[in-house]
C-alpha cells in the first residue's frame, strides 16, 4: 500500500505545520552551523558525530537557537530533574507561533513526539501510560521472548546462503528480526509486515530536526499511514484479541483509542528501527576492530560487553531534548526557564571523565553499562531489556553459524541523524 499523501484541502494546513516544526529550526540551524557553531553542527551533519569541539565549550554550550551538552554528569543530572521536562519539542518558538502551531496539527499524523505519545508527555501523566504499559510489558514477557528470537535468528541465518557471496547483513537480518520481534509484541499479522517496514523507515526521519518540506511530507505520509493502519489494527484485536501485548492492553481497558495508538506507534517507532542499528552498528564495530572480534569469538559470553560497549561507542539515538521548566543550575552553569537543551547522549558516553579513553572501542570495559543510550530518569528506555536481549541473542547466533564474517564492501549509513545506523552492510560469510 503506498504512503496516504495529505488530502489537497489538509495541503496549505501541512505545509504550516512544516514551516513552523521545521522550516524555522532547518534556517537557524543551518545558518548557525555554517557559522561553525559546535552544537548546529552536531544537529545538522549526517558525518560521523565529533563530540570534541561541542566538549571544548565547557558542560553547557548556551546558543540562542537552544543549548546543549556532551557532559555526562549534566546530561544525567538534566534527564533525572523534576526542573526539566520533555516540553512540547517548539521551546524556540514565541508564544503566538506555538498557538498557530497547536492550531494546525494534524490528529491522523502524529508522531512519537506528540502527545499523547509517553515519549511527549511528563508526569503525572506520563506515570499513567508508563504504568498502564509496564503492567503488559512485564519482565516475564520479554523473558519469554527468549525462545521467539532465538527461533526466528536461527530461521533468518538458514536462509541466508553462506555461499551466495556478499549479503546485505542489514537487509537479511538486523532488520528482520527486530521486526518479527515487534510484529509479535503488537500483533501484527504475516501479510502485513513489509508495509509496516516500509512506513516504519519512512517515517523515522521524524526525529531529525530541520527537515526539508519534501522530507516531511513523505514522513507525514508514512505516519499518516501508521495511524490509519493502527486505527483497523487495535478494531481488530478489540474483537479478537491475540496473546500479544497491544491485546493485553486493549483488553485491560485502561487506555482509549487514541491513546492505544499512541503506545502502539511509540513501541513500533522506539522498538525498531533502534535496535536495527544496534545489531548493524555492532557488527560493523567488531570488523572495524578485529582484536575486539577475535576476542568475542575466543569467548562468546563477551556478547553482553560487545552490546553495552556497542550502545555506548556507537548508540543508535544519539540525542534527545529536554525543555527547563523553572530556572536551573546545572553543572555549575546557569539555564534559563524555557531553554531547550539538546542531551547530547553519544557526547555523554565519550565523556572522558567517566570512560577512560572513551573513543577506544573495548568490549571488556568494565563500565560500559554506564552509557546513557537508553537515557535516564523517567522516560529511560521502556524497551531496554528487550533490546539487550535481542541483540545479545542476534549477535551470538550470528558469530556462531558465520565466524568467519567480514564486512565486504561499502557500507552505507541511514540519512537519518538522530537516529544512527547502518541503511546496508554487505559483508561475506
Ligand atoms: C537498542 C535499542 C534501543 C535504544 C537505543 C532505545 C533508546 C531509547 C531512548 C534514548 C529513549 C528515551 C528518549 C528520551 O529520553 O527522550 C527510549 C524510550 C523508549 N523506548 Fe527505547 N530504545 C531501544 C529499544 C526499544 C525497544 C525494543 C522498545 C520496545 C519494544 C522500546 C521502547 C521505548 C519506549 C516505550 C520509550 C518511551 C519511554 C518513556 O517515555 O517513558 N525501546 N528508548
Amino acid at each position: 500500500m503506498p504512503p496516504l499523501e495529505a488530502s489537497p484541502l489538509e495541503r496549505p494546513r501541512s505545509y504550516a505545520r512544516w514551516a513552523l516544526s521545521h522550516g524555522i529550526s532547518r534556517a537557524v540551524l543551518s545558518s548557525a552551523s555554517w557559522r561553525g557553531d559546535p552544537l548546529a553542527g552536531l544537529m545538522w551533519s549526517r558525518d560521523t558525530p565529533d563530540y570534541g569541539p561541542l566538549r571544548a565549550r565547557g558542560p553547557i554550550h548556551m546558543q540562542p537557537f537552544m543549548a546543549g551538552t556532551v557532559s555526562y554528569a549534566a546530561a544525567n543530572e538534566i534527564l533525572r530533574s523534576s526542573d526539566f521536562g520533555v516540553g512540547d519539542g517548539q521551546a524556540e518558538l514565541s508564544v503566538p507561533l506555538r498557538w498557530l502551531l497547536a492550531k494546525v496539527s494534524a490528529s491522523d499524523a502524529l508522531g512519537p513526539f506528540d502527545a499523547p505519545s509517553m515519549l511527549a508527555v511528563d508526569p503525572p501523566l506520563h506515570t499513567r501510560y508508563r504504568k498502564q504499559v509496564s503492567k503488559a510489558f512485564t519482565a516475564r514477557r520479554v523473558s519469554s521472548m527468549a525462545e521467539t528470537v532465538t527461533a526466528v535468528a536461527g530461521e533468518l541465518l538458514d536462509q541466508i546462503d553462506p555461499h551466495e557471496g556478499r549479503v546485505d547483513i542489514i537487509q537479511e537480518y538486523a532488520t528482520k528480526l527486530p521486526l518479527a520481534v515487534i510484529a509479535e509484541l503488537l500483533g501484527v499479522p504475516d501479510s502485513e509486515r513489509a508495509d509496516i517496514l516500509r512506513w516504519g523507515d519512512q517515517a523515522a526521519a521524524i526525529l531529525d530536526p530541520g527537515l526539508s518540506w519534501r522530507d516531511y511530507s513523505q514522513v507525514e505520509a508514512a505516519m499518516r499511514s501508521l495511524h490509519h493502519w493502527f486505527e483497523d489494527h487495535v478494531r481488530r484485536l478489540r474483537s479478537d484479541p491475540g496473546d500479544d501485548l497491544l491485546s493485553a492492553l486493549v483488553i485491560a481497558g485502561d487506555l482509549d483509542d487514541i491513546e492505544l495508538h499512541a503506545v502502539g506507534l511509540l513501541l513500533l517507532g522506539a522498538g525498531f528501527e533502534t535496535t536495527v542499528n544496534l545489531i548493524g552498528n555492532a557488527v560493523a564495530a567488531l570488523d572495524g576492530h578485529p582484536d575486539q572480534r577475535d576476542l568475542l569469538l575466543a569467548d562468546p559470553s563477551l556478547v553482553d560487553g560487545v552490546v553495552e560497549e556497542t550502545l555506548r561507542w556507537d548508540p543508535p539515538v544519539i540525542v534527545t531534548v529536554r525543555e527547563a521548566y523553572a530556572a536551573a543550575s546545572v553543572a555549575g552553569v546557569d539555564v534559563a526557564k524555557g531553554t531547550a537543551v539538546a542531551v547530547v547522549l553519544g557526547g555523554a558516553n565519550r565523556d572522558p571523565a567517566v570512560f577512560g579513553d572513551p573513543d577506544t572501542y573495548d568490549i571488556t570495559r568494565p563500565n560500559a553499562d554506564q552509557h546513557l543510550s537508553f537515557s535516564a530518569g523517567t522516560h529511560f528506555c521502556l524497551g531496554a531489556s528487550l533490546a539487550r536481549l535481542e541483540a545479545r541473542i542476534g549477535l551470538r547466533l550470528l558469530f556462531e553459524r558465520h565466524p568467519s564474517l567480514r564486512v565486504a564492501g561499502q557500507g552505507v549509513r541511514r540519512s537519518t541523524r538522530v537516529l544512527r545506523g547502518y541503511a546496508s552492510l554487505p559483508v561475506a560469510l
